[in-house]
């Protein structure tokens, strides 16, 4: 079930939607051309530039509430910052122009560039700290899962849910040392668990087609943007997302109230990430199992980019060959 009901205020132009492509598409190239490198701050920093070019075109009276950090940290797109041209809908962005640094810095599967647009207030104005998440695909009773369960409780609700053993189960977790718990319960419960070195948006969406990508769940703490930009995408299929901001130090959650977050133990459900008409857009940088990568050809580059909107539930694959190369370089 997606949200199709929903306030006409609430709805932002269709055909910003449709806008969005070329933001990701321009940050995807730059960052493509810094593939393999091993040089992450020039390719994130190629992405940034191009994408805040891009954005700072379309017709929209934008506020990055999800950016680089904040503004004494990140010179661009930092959270806070005015976006846009000015003459459109007032609308909270979300960016994360190269997601998956590291797989870009060593030419690795998965990179996109990604962003959100939604009506202003609609996005969690989250600080730039971890959060601790767990997603689902449709087609599951609300709540099935739970970030107050244990991994083991998680698996074996989420199998009886499905109709399988939990053997049948497969978790996608990052791949870090503090997860060394979280993989041991879901292995206890008979789980399977399958690894992302980095990358999470796109580990987020994959449970979104089991049937397709073979990850039923996704558990794990990773960056809070990452949660908010796949809680947006996961709407337009019907999914299940939770996500907790760990604010674990006086420091963090001081600059999460001045955000906004009186609760810093808040539970949020996927519709308290992303709510009201949401549009996902992302572009694959290096090839993945959601998008292929940016292809350099002689006379022409061919990229490919996937865009949700959460009110309508359409999910539109754009491959694209440009052939006005000087533009993905200069302008
Ligand atoms: P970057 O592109 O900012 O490097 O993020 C990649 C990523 O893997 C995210 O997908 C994930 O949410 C986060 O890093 C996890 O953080 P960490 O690498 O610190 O564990």
């Amino acid at each position: 079930m997606t949200d199709l009901v929903i306030q006409e205020e609430k709805i932002i132009e269709r055909i910003l939607t449709l806008e969005l492509v070329r933001v990701t598409e321009r940050a995807a190239v730059a960052a493509a051309r810094l593939r393999g490198r091993g040089d992450e701050k020039a390719a994130d920093q190629a992405a940034v530039d191009a994408m805040r070019r891009e954005l700072n075109r379309l017709p929209i009276e934008g506020t990055v509430v999800i950016g680089e950090g904040e503004r004494d940290e990140a010179p661009m797109l930092f959270i806070g910052e005015k976006i846009g041209a000015g003459n459109g809908p007032k609308v909270d962005i979300a960016v994360d122009p190269l997601e998956g640094t590291t797989l870009c810095a060593k030419n690795m599967p998965g990179s996109i560039a990604v962003m959100s647009m939604a009506r202003a207030g609609s996005l969690l104005n989250a600080p730039d700290c971890y959060m601790e998440k767990i997603a689902i695909g449709p087609g599951y009773p609300k709540g099935v899962v739970d970030l107050d369960m244990s991994p083991e409780e998680n698996v074996h609700a989420l199998a009886k849910a499905k109709g399988v053993k939990p053997g049948e189960i497969t978790v996608l977790i990052l791949d870090r040392p503090r997860h060394a718990g979280l993989i041991e319960g879901c292995r206890k419960a008979g789980a399977a668990v399958q690894f992302i070195t980095d990358g999470d948006v796109a580990g987020i969406i994959f449970t979104a087609d089991p049937q397709k990508t073979g990850i039923d769940m996704y558990m794990g703490v990773g960056g809070a943007p990452e949660g908010v930009l796949a809680a947006g995408a996961l709407r337009c299929v019907g999914g299940q997302m939770q996500g907790r901001l760990i604010l674990d130090t006086a420091e963090s959650r001081d600059r999460a109230f001045k955000m906004g977050i009186t609760d810093p133990k808040k539970k949020y459900d996927m519709m308290e990430l992303a709510s009201g008409d949401v549009i996902v857009c992302a572009t694959g940088v290096t090839d993945g199992a959601l998008l292929k990568g940016v292809r350099f050809g002689k006379d022409h580059v061919e990229t490919e980019t996937i865009i949700y909107r959460s009110v309508t539930g359409t999910v539109r694959r754009i491959f694209a060959e440009h052939r006005e190369m000087e533009k993905f370089r200069l302008d």
